[in-house]
């Protein structure tokens, strides 16, 4: 039987539960298609930074790198570790060590759930650049703790970075509407926001079955609140695509709804697959995370791995899940109970 390993890390918070959920309705997928999934736990967290001084052992990255694919609950317990610790110890350097360039993230309101937006029929899928922009962490600070201090965090955005996640974006276009919005900021930003405008003009030449529209990311938030069903693929950079996910997040009824795949598009190393939301230290323990974003995440993963046909099931019973009411409205049902809703839509 096909068998894909896949390298479990919950992390923190409530990432135990909701990878826990995931994985037994990705467990209950494969049986009925008959692939099978074995899975390696790695307990690499805030806690296990607290025993050992690191979020993942010196050869973390070399131990995954054997994996087929990596679902990871949420990472961040910030009043013990700080944020800035945590995630540069784990899941911003697996993204970057592993080339997951491309952050694929869908916003659609899943049948039942009442978004906070009039109208529900938009359907988006951000593509974030993911290893490097904003995030290139290539910065640093001199005169620290004096009045003269300064703190220079530089943005990298590099021709093969741009341009790879650009094709991405236009790839994915192809297959769905034929749309695409590039998000930058050129009109503030000369060098390096003019030079993503310039790319995205130089492909378009080569994709003139697309139709490309720019947008400055102010413009965009509006756009995405105002308009969202004009849009479709949208490809932003590092940062700019991270906040724009969360205002997808935030229209498609909460950040218990979005999912997302880190995506090594070369498949030169293991892909990632995580919901959009964090460790959420608020509702930890009270075992009522909604699922659906790591579940939703784990489809991704399915259909990363060559298993489109599970993860259209494990989908649509999400979806019958979510018409009947269930884990649509915040906290009122249960982690396991959306779970084993889910579980027996299955069948
Ligand atoms: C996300 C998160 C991370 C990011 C944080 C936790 C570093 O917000 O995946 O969107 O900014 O990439
Ligand atoms: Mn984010």
């Amino acid at each position: 039987m096909k068998t894909y390993s896949v390298a479990l890390i919950p992390g923190d918070g409530i990432g135990r539960d909701v990878t826990l959920a995931a994985w037994a309705v990705l467990e209950a997928a494969a049986k009925n298609y008959g692939f099978a999934l074995r899975a390696t736990e790695f307990p690499w967290s805030c806690a296990y930074y607290k025993e050992t001084g690191a979020m993942m052992p010196v050869d973390g990255i070399e131990t995954l790198r054997g994996y087929d694919a990596i679902l990871l609950g949420a990472v961040g317990w910030p009043v013990e570790v700080p944020d800035a610790v945590s995630l540069h110890g784990l899941l911003l350097p697996i993204r970057k060590a592993f080339v997951q360039y491309a952050n694929v993230r869908p916003h659609r309101l899943l049948p039942g759930v009442q978004g906070p937006l009039k109208f529900g029929n938009f359907d988006i899928l951000c593509i974030r650049e993911n290893t490097e922009g904003e995030y290139s962490g290539a910065g640093g600070r001199v005169h620290q703790g004096t009045s003269d201090e300064v703190a220079v965090e530089t943005s990298i955005f590099t021709r093969r970075g741009v341009e790879r996640i650009l094709r991405f974006g236009f790839d994915q276009a192809r297959q769905r509407s034929g749309k695409l919005a590039s998000v930058t900021k050129s009109n503030a930003q000369k060098y390096s926001m003019v030079f993503w405008d310039q790319i995205t003009n130089m492909l378009a030449l080569e994709y003139p079955d697309v139709e490309v529209s720019s947008y400055h990311i102010d413009a965009m938030a509006a756009r995405m609140v105002m308009a969202p069903e004009s849009l479709d693929v949208v490809v932003a950079s590092n940062l700019f695509g991270d906040i724009l996910t969360d205002l997808g997040a935030a229209i498609q009824g909460g950040l218990g709804f979005a999912a997302s795949a880190n995506i090594n598009p070369g498949r030169t190393a293991p892909s990632m697959f995580e919901p959009v939301h964090g460790s959420a230290p608020d509702i930890a323990h009270l075992g009522i995370a909604n699922p659906i974003a790591a579940i939703w995440s784990g489809a991704m993963m399915l259909e990363h791995l060559g298993e489109p046909d599970a993860a259209r099931r494990v989908m649509t019973a999400v979806e019958m899940v979510t018409s009947d009411g269930i884990g649509t409205v915040p906290g009122e049902h249960k982690t396991d109970a959306i779970t084993v809703a889910v579980l027996s839509r299955l069948g």
